[in-house]
């Protein structure tokens, strides 16, 4: 607080004086009229202190500006994005049981949290995460498309498409959530159901990023 009040009266252009027994600052030689005049000995000893006080400024200064600099260039980057398949076209499923989806054409994989042998994206980091899935459905044949966003073994969001004989369907999904270092999302293709990509459209994708870390 005293540190804070003796560069104020310094930024004013007022005298900096020496503690008297109160322990109080004055100050005088400023134009300023909150000034309180006083006798301000321009000794040595004046101007020893005057640098001290002006060299722990500068130090706190130098740190927080390294502590910035850390922050800004320690944020980890994290950003993945794949398309269902990397060659041909068709169907993917059925299986008999909840199938996690390999997302094989990986059009960026910033941090490589996602593994595409897998289709599993693992948190690296603690902290806030968007992810998108977008499904497509031919309906040639006409069994179920629905598909599941999983974090660890909880389904988070999920798309439906059933019924109908119409072709050609899509629907997408997307969520905000925290993890935590170790948390596995992934897309997992249920029971019995089917979902359609075509290498050169990428119709099915699967993506995610680090907002903010936490
Ligand atoms: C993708 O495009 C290439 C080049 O046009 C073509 O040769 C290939 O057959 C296409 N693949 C599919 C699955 O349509
Ligand atoms: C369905 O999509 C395929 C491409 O996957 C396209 O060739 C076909 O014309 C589409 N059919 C209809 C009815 O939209």
């Amino acid at each position: 607080m005293m540190k804070t009040i003796a560069v104020l009266f310094l930024a004013l252009g007022c005298c900096l004086c020496e503690p008297q027994n109160s322990g109080h600052i004055q100050q005088s030689g400023g134009s300023t009229s909150s000034c309180i005049p006083c006798s301000c000995p321009k000794d040595d000893d004046y101007l020893a202190r005057k640098v001290a006080l002006l060299e722990s400024k500068l130090q706190k200064t130098e740190k927080d500006v390294s502590e910035l600099r850390s922050l800004v260039e320690g944020r980890p980057q994290v950003a993945f994005s794949a398309a269902l398949l990397d060659s041909g076209n068709g169907n993917v499923g059925p299986f008999p049981g909840a199938t996690p989806l390999k997302y094989k054409k990986v059009f960026s994989n910033t941090g490589s949290s996602y593994n595409p042998s897998t289709g599993i994206f693992t948190a690296l980091v603690k902290g806030m995460y968007f992810f998108r899935l977008s499904m497509f459905n031919q309906q040639i044949p006409t069994p179920k498309s629905v598909v599941n966003l999983m974090k660890n073994s909880q389904i988070v969001a999920t798309i439906w498409d059933m019924g109908g004989t119409d072709l050609n369907d899509t629907g997408s999904n997307a969520v905000v959530i925290p993890l935590d270092v170790g948390d596995n999302v992934y897309v997992q293709l249920m029971a019995a159901a089917i979902i359609y990509d075509d290498s050169n459209l990428s119709l099915t994708t699967f993506t995610g990023f680090l907002l903010f870390t936490m």
